[in-house]
């Protein structure tokens, strides 16, 4: 097979960063928005010039096929996401999913025969800084986004998911006959850069991700008195960005004291109301994210932590009203693609390890829909959801590369 070239790898990381709501401060793409649009048209066009038959269904998830010999046998896929972190970096996604096409690109310039549809896809929504649930695209597909959700979950400027798809003029009222995905997927893969600096440290281009941690997102709400910050002495208060700030150090001590192999606790997004210097705050909103590899574990914390929070909020005369938004289940990718992988990066000479992703990706969604594998490519310094996110495209092409022989494997596997 031919060998990815940089060069048309570059140009697609380029060509897309132009659709972005904050140029020089990073790259700010929020899924439905006028630039997550234009960048789902310019890829759309971009597989139209590879030759794939595109399709769009009603999230906007985007198809980019390539026929096989015996369509009627299961397809492989492969994809990522176009939508970014406010002021986040020109990676994540993106990697997968001009990885997939060029993947494809590879394969059918090669003129090697695959029995199974190909088909490269973009995801929609897999961040969830914009709607508060991550991974909305392909969280659709495996009917576990429903069409309530559509008109509950919202913005920060309280436009529901519905009105934002429906403003971009895609077809989601056609949502209940579109999801769950009816047809069978015979494996799924997806490269997506490493978040992390496992890989850099160990001085290798390309990781196998054995098991992929899934998030548990929590809003919480607590509501104590506004008053004033010099006429309410310290015995009186109900503040309840005191009661908070308690929550989130409790939050970290149980993910520090977890026994768990590896969990993480995270406050992303806090609201301090009225949020001014000489009044106690009357209200505090904040977000939770909880990640783990192990689902018992990740439950203990959330269980331990939704008591910790009654108690505080008890204690300090304050109410708290904690929203469960996904209680995800982590991954275990496939051990028979994760032997493939491995194979196919040796005869490649391809040097990788196995490794966790702290991250959730599309892939932990799509394992309900069939057997999944995950490639990831080194980040410097292992910085992500950030400007300085950065990894080499050399890199990307090389697990590209690897991506591409076993998508054809898979393609010819019965
Ligand atoms: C995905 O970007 C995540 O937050 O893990
Ligand atoms: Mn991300
Ligand atoms: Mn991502």
């Amino acid at each position: 097979m031919k060998r990815a070239e940089v060069r048309q790898l570059q140009a697609w990381l380029d060509g897309v960063d132009r659709f972005n709501a904050t140029p020089g401060e990073g790259t700010t793409r929020g899924v439905y928005t006028p630039e997550d649009v234009a960048a789902r048209d310019y890829v759309k066009k971009e597989m139209e010039q590879l030759g794939l038959t595109v399709s769009q269904d009603p999230m906007g998830n985007l198809f980019g096929e390539l026929p096989g010999t015996d369509p009627e046998l299961a397809p492989v896929w492969t994809g990522s996401h176009i939508d970014t972190v406010p002021n986040g970096g020109k990676f994540d996604g993106l990697a997968g999913v001009f990885a997939g096409m060029e993947a494809l690109r590879l394969i059918k310039e090669s003129g090697l025969p695959h029995r199974r549809t190909l088909s490269v896809n973009v995801y929609s929504g897999e961040e969830m800084s914009r709607f508060g649930i991550c991974c909305i695209g392909s969280r659709a597909l495996t009917g576990r986004l429903k069409a309530e959700d559509l008109q509950e979950r919202r913005s920060p400027e309280g436009q529901s998911i519905y009105d934002a798809i429906k403003d971009c003029g895609y077809e989601v009222d056609s949502f209940d006959e579109a999801y769950p995905h009816k047809k069978e997927i015979y494996a799924s893969l997806e490269l997506h850069i490493e978040q992390n600096s496992k890989l850099e440290k160990a001085g290798l281009p390309l990781g196998i991700v054995t098991g992929i941690c899934a998030p548990t997102n929590l809003s919480v709400v607590v509501k104590g008195v506004q008053t004033h910050a010099g006429g309410t002495s310290m015995a009186d208060r109900r503040d309840a960005f005191m009661a908070a700030a308690e929550m989130a150090a409790e939050l970290e001590r149980l993910a520090r004291e977890s026994k768990s192999a590896y969990i993480t606790g995270t406050v992303g997004h806090v609201e301090v109301l009225p949020n001014a210097a000489n009044v106690i705050p009357g209200e505090v909103r904040f977000t939770v994210d909880i990640r783990s590899v192990s689902a018992e574990d990740k439950d203990e914390l959330y269980q331990a932590l939704r008591k910790a929070y009654d108690n505080i909020a008890s204690r300090r005369g304050v109410s708290v009203e904690i929203t469960l938004l996904n209680h995800d289940k982590p991954l275990l990718c496939d051990e028979a693609i994760c032997r493939l992988l491995r194979e196919k990066a040796a005869a490649l000479a391809v040097p990788c390890m196995d490794i966790v992703s702290g991250p959730y990706h599309d892939s932990l969604l799509l394992g309900d829909l069939t057997k999944v594998g995950m490639l990831f490519v080194p980040s410097r310094d292992g910085i992500s959801h950030d400007r300085n996110e950065w990894t080499d495209t050399a890199d990307i092409a090389r697990g590209t590369d690897v991506l591409a022989e076993t998508m054809l494997a898979l393609a010819n596997e019965l």
